[in-house]
């Protein structure tokens, strides 16, 4: 065992660093900064979008991504596991999270991922043309009239899921080494080499510029007084940086004592902002060629939601002067190896929560896990699927994340003691973190968010979301939250077969 003490159980570790980097950045960079971020910003702004989720970036992501890189390495377990070790009373919290995100955000996540896969093979014969809105929301999605209207399940999505589920059980099962780690050097090099090919190639269509600069970047700064704009860029800021989801701390627990905790944090995140302006460029070029050959104004190509990638984007390919089937293979591509390298990130981090607690093994756990997780999708599989996608993700992400997120601060700023965590942080780095960084988690942070919260709240109260029925929100939205709550408080009530501190690295540990 790499540190001389034997520990309770063998924990896996990361054979080498770029394999931890390379998984990270999988887990962070996916369908959020492809399909999220360019038409949050569409819809906040444009260019003045940039800085809410500049702000948010730098007051919330960096610092956070340290703590649940640097929480995971200290401790040394997943979620549930790390934050036992702070204070007992506290697991619940971190099952909230890798429940809520393996029992919410993925069953809908690895939908979508399915209707990229449903895609990629529809680009080889264009078939949503000639009317790509009908296409998607009639023939493919079948949309019914309102979220309790399931309907049957859509056939052509099953057998996408079944691969998606599928690919993901293989991988993981395999383990950190030999599964997480081996993916992402496949998956992260391939995914950066398309996009960028495909960026350059978009770049150079005509009526591109226009899209990137008038469109997609030109700045409507009255926006920035909308608190909707704001909680969408720090609701973005935990989606995409995969925050808040227990994710980051079970992969930073299988590194070794020497690690780079600090410079890592801020690579993944500056990684994956870059790769989500990258993104945007590519997007916005497409468009605005279609703008320019159509004739029509931008306005009236651009869809600010879920249609986006699945109706405007088809659109436009199917309008390309050239190899537009392989463009639209290498789009959709992108999309899914993105959202499988994040998929996969969920089902570690909810597996080896489920093995530190009660020791089952690996091929079991997540063969259990990854067959609920088929099953579970099937709801958004049904007819309903995009209503209920649609309520169950803003309220998992706009709520969920930003309250786990707040007690995460309180958690580790007050209970453990931010100086503590710092101290061993400067221990074990080369890149020291400064002082501020202890104020940014105790005060600043929360404080942010829990106005936010507030704020949002109101808002929501005097106008339910998206229109949808009382009953809708509350048997979707709130109550998904309260019962995955129910759930992490009942597991956390269990017995833990070795007592989750003695995994922990000690100072003396670490010399
Ligand atoms: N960070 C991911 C993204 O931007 C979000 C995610 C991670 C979703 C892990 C599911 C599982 O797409």
């Amino acid at each position: 065992m790499e540190n001389g003490t034997p520990l309770p159980h063998h924990r896996p570790q990361w054979k080498s660093h770029i394999g931890f980097l390379l998984a990270a950045i999988g887990s962070a960079v996916g369908l959020g900064n492809i399909w999220r971020f360019p038409y949050l910003c569409y819809k906040n702004g444009g260019g003045a979008f940039l800085i809410p989720y500049g702000v948010a970036l730098l007051v919330v992501g960096i610092p956070l991504m340290i703590l649940e890189i640097g929480l995971g390495h200290k401790m040394r377990g997943s979620a549930p596991a790390s934050f036992a070790s702070v204070s007992r009373k506290w697991e619940w919290l971190g099952w909230w999270q890798v429940i809520f995100v393996m029992f919410g955000i993925v069953l809908y996540y690895s939908v979508v991922v399915s209707w990229c896969v449903n895609f990629f093979f529809y680009s080889f014969d264009l078939r949503w043309a000639p009317d790509p809105n009908a296409f998607f929301f009639q023939e493919y999605l079948m949309v019914s009239e309102g979220p309790f209207a399931l309907g049957d399940l859509r056939t052509p999505m099953i057998g996408a899921l079944l691969a998606v589920w599928g690919v993901s059980w293989l991988i993981v099962f395999k383990g950190v080494e030999k599964g997480l780690e081996r993916a992402n050097k496949v998956f992260m090099p391939l995914l950066l080499i398309l996009t960028v090919a495909i960026v350059a190639w978009s770049a150079r269509l005509p009526g591109a510029k226009e899209g990137v600069l008038s469109f997609y970047l030109r700045p409507d700064f009255s926006r920035l007084g909308d608190i909707g704009v704001w909680m969408d860029a720090f609701g973005q800021i935990f989606f995409t940086l995969s925050i808040g989801f227990g994710i980051m701390i079970a992969y930073s627990s299988y590194l070794p004592r020497k690690s780079e905790i600090v410079r890592d944090s801020i690579t993944i995140t500056l990684f994956n902002a870059a790769f989500s302006f990258l993104a945007g460029i590519g997007v916005f070029s497409v468009l605005g060629y279609m703008a320019r050959t159509t004739g029509k104004p931008f306005e009236a190509v651009v869809d600010q939601s879920i249609g986006l990638a699945f109706v405007a984007y088809p659109k436009a390919i199917s309008m390309l002067p050239g190899f537009e089937k392989l463009f639209g293979a290498i789009f959709f591509g992108i999309l899914v190896i993105a959202g499988l390298s994040s998929a996969i990130s969920i089902l570690e981090a909810f597996a080896s929560a489920i093995i530190d607690k009660f020791h089952y093994p690996r091929k079991t756990v997540v063969s259990i896990l990854s067959g609920l997780g088929f099953l579970g999708s099937m709801i958004f599989a049904t007819r309903a699927g995009i209503h209920l996608l649609d309520i169950a993700d803003h309220f998992i992400t706009q709520y969920g994340l930003v309250v786990g997120a707040i007690f995460e601060c309180v958690l580790v700023g007050w209970i453990l003691k931010a100086v503590k965590l710092r101290g061993h942080l400067n221990h074990s780095c080369r890149w020291k973190l400064p002082a501020v960084w202890d104020f940014s988690v105790k005060i600043v942070a929360p404080g942010i968010l829990g106005a936010l919260l507030l704020s949002s709240l109101t808002k929501e109260l005097a106008d339910p979301y998206g229109g949808y029925s009382w009953t809708a929100i509350i048997l979707v939205g709130r109550d998904w939250l309260l019962y995955t709550l129910f759930a992490a408080v009942l597991v956390a009530s269990h017995s833990w077969k070795t007592e989750p501190r003695s995994r922990m690295r000690r100072k003396n540990e670490d010399e």
